[in-house]
């Protein structure tokens, strides 16, 4: 969602303000802005509508130089999507850039309303400006002084930078709920939302806690804590890797193709150094865990969005194989209700980006509940979610660039099932159990290469799909999950209606919309529910239904009109099918946006990192 850039440097940062903007693409959003002060203390300010390219081309036609400013890329959430709501907002000679929400702003308006300010734009942000403004008429002080007297006023979450034009050589910046980082840089200090956004500029990172109030010149950074008082915190390195080059496709037309083709490679990667002697070790866990994993009686997993789906799979995994109960729930329920916690409950937080609000508040909401510890399994290192957790599980699937999560999927599932063989070996599983579920988990990125192979025959049946608006997806036992993320793919990328169910459902309600213009997307493998799903399917045929059948070669199906057989594999061991069976399901959605032409990659109104409920 939205992204915030901000620099003070000796030399100019117009430039690195938009390639930084460029490097937040990924996250979503829908317009654009910088504003920056130059060396004649004038403010200059950019805004577009629609993508950072547009926002170029424009500072091309009205070059625009500072030493200092602030960027930002709006996904719009108060106020409709136009050039006027596009941050950063100003308020005389103070400038701010925002992510997040105030949630009480028209509270506030009202008041500073009464006192003369008028509001330019509809955002909330543009209320901060306004009052920050206020403050330093009334009160005066620095900004940062500022911040701490008006922090109690504002309810929501931010990250906030602001720049003062009468005092151009500070920027000052605070967070709640919405992460920010300095960027230490040569003669240079950086802000951003996401140190993604600094890579080019900065190798050492300041993370900025819950609270905190920052000062940053081109060579000095203050910190104060909430209370106000002057705090360190600890600099850290980050050399990111070549697959961070979030320029290149590749040879790829999408990054979503991109991120599709390099799961055998990034699973080899997550499972790195952490198969050893035929057991699951992983090495960033220390010994402490162990005895705590021991006593682990039940798993509360939360998430959201492909993530949840992640989690589900996992239950089945959970429960079947080392026999814990396990329970999953989407965070944005999570977090509201009166949830009870089971006796001896780890606490699993699954995140892609780690900087999801509601996992990041769901997190936040059960420290000091009783749960054993919490466990965040992430993609991200330098995450909200990971250093606000007890411990954590990287998965190693690099950048994700795709708003559509794929990679990071098969990822969290990987290192899912590793976590559940791992929790056995302390318990005492069964060892020819281990042995065998360990050997699938090492073919994984094999099988996933075989799949590549069916590629033309799907891109083939996309075309089928060209003029539908819905689509039902069913699965059972573990692949209900998978026919849920098979349907999500489909709708976040190719705008069709589709909805998964568990196949025994169909009778409560799914059947009466069968017809032939609704295909129905069947994921079924050759285990004890493979007759469960034969007759299912027969009800679908009887009333007319089009069926697109993946599942093993010789799982006893026969193409007609109106049956289409989509074959993976001669046999495959149970446990890792819902790995496998995703790709198929990510290769299907793929075709079909690619034959109804949307933006594949950045689907409309949608973000790849949900920063704001
Ligand atoms: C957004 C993204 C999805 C992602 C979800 C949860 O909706 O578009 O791809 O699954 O957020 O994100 P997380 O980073 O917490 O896994």
């Amino acid at each position: 969602m939205c992204g915030i850039v901000g620099a003070v440097s000796k030399r100019d940062i117009a430039q690195f303000l938009l390639a930084g903007l460029r490097r937040l693409e990924y996250r979503g959003y829908d317009s654009a802005g910088l504003a920056t002060v130059d060396s004649k203390g004038k403010l200059n300010r950019l805004r577009r509508v629609g993508k950072v390219e547009v926002l170029m081309e424009a500072a091309k036609k009205y070059p625009i130089q500072g030493h200092i400013g602030i960027a930002h890329t709006r996904w719009a959430t108060h106020g409709k999507l136009t050039e006027i709501n596009a941050h950063p907002h100003i308020s005389e000679n103070i400038v701010v850039a925002h992510n997040g929400i105030i949630e009480n702003y028209k509270f506030l308006y009202e008041r500073l309303y009464r006192k003369g300010y008028r509001c330019m734009s509809e955002t909330d942000t543009e209320i901060i400006a306004h009052l920050v403004h206020w403050e330093q008429k009334q009160r005066g002080g620095t900004l940062a002084e500022i911040i701490l007297r008006i922090i109690p006023q504002l309810y929501g979450t931010y990250g906030i930078i602001i720049m003062d034009v009468h005092n151009s050589n500070v920027l000052t910046a605070t967070c709640s709920g919405s992460p920010l980082v300095i960027g230490c840089g040569m003669d240079a200090n950086f802000l951003a939302s996401d140190p993604i956004a600094l890579l080019p500029v900065a190798h050492r990172f300041v993370f900025i806690e819950e609270g905190d109030i920052i000062e940053v010149t081109h060579c000095t950074i203050k910190i104060w804590n909430k209370f106000g008082q002057s705090v360190n915190r600890p600099e850290v390195e980050y050399f990111i890797k070549d697959d961070y080059d979030i320029e290149s496709k590749g040879p790829y037309q999408h990054y979503m193709q991109k991120e599709i083709f390099e799961q055998p490679k990034v699973i080899k990667d997550t499972l790195k150094n952490r198969i050893i002697n035929g057991a699951i070790i992983f090495p960033e866990f220390g010994q402490s865990i162990n005895k705590l994993l021991s006593k682990v009686k039940h798993i509360q997993i939360i998430a959201c969005g492909t993530s949840y789906h992640s989690g589900m799979v996992s239950k089945y995994w959970f429960e079947e194989l080392v026999r814990i109960p396990c329970d999953v729930e989407i965070a944005s329920e999570f977090r509201y209700r009166k949830f009870v916690v089971r006796k001896d409950s780890l606490l699993i937080v699954l995140s892609q980006s780690g900087e999801t609000a509601d996992t990041l508040a769901a997190l936040r909401i059960t420290k000091n509940m009783g749960y054993l510890s919490s466990l965040a399994i992430c993609n991200v290192d330098y995450s909200s979610l990971v250093r606000e957790s007890d411990f954590c599980l990287l998965i190693k699937a690099g950048i994700e660039i795709g708003v559509a999560s794929t990679k990071a999927f098969t990822n969290q599932l990987t290192v899912l099932l590793m976590l559940v063989i791992y929790i056995g070996q302390i318990k005492g599983m069964n060892s020819k159990i281990q042995s065998s579920v360990i050997h699938a988990i090492t073919l994984l990125p094999d099988y996933i290469e075989q799949v590549f192979s069916i590629e033309k025959g799907i891109a083939n049946l996309s075309k089928n799909f060209i003029d539908k608006q819905h689509a039902l997806f069913l699965g059972r036992g573990s692949l209900y999950p998978i026919a849920m993320e098979g349907a999500l793919k489909l709708k976040e990328i190719s705008y069709i209606h589709a909805e998964a169910y568990a196949a025994g459902e169909l009778k409560h309600g799914p059947l009466a919309l069968i017809n032939m213009n609704i295909p129905v997307i069947v994921i079924v493998t050759k285990n004890n529910l493979l007759d469960k799903m034969k007759s299912n399917i027969e009800e679908i045929l009887a009333r007319g239904g089009n069926v697109y059948i993946f599942s093993e070669y010789n799982s006893g199906f026969i193409e007609s009109d109106n049956i289409k057989i989509i074959p993976l594999f001669e046999n495959i061991e149970t446990i890792i099918t819902p790995i496998v069976y995703t790709i198929p399901m990510q290769l299907l959605a793929y075709h079909i946006a690619l034959v109804k032409k949307t933006d594949i990659d950045k689907p409309r109104n949608l973000a790849k990192s949900v920063t704001v409920e």
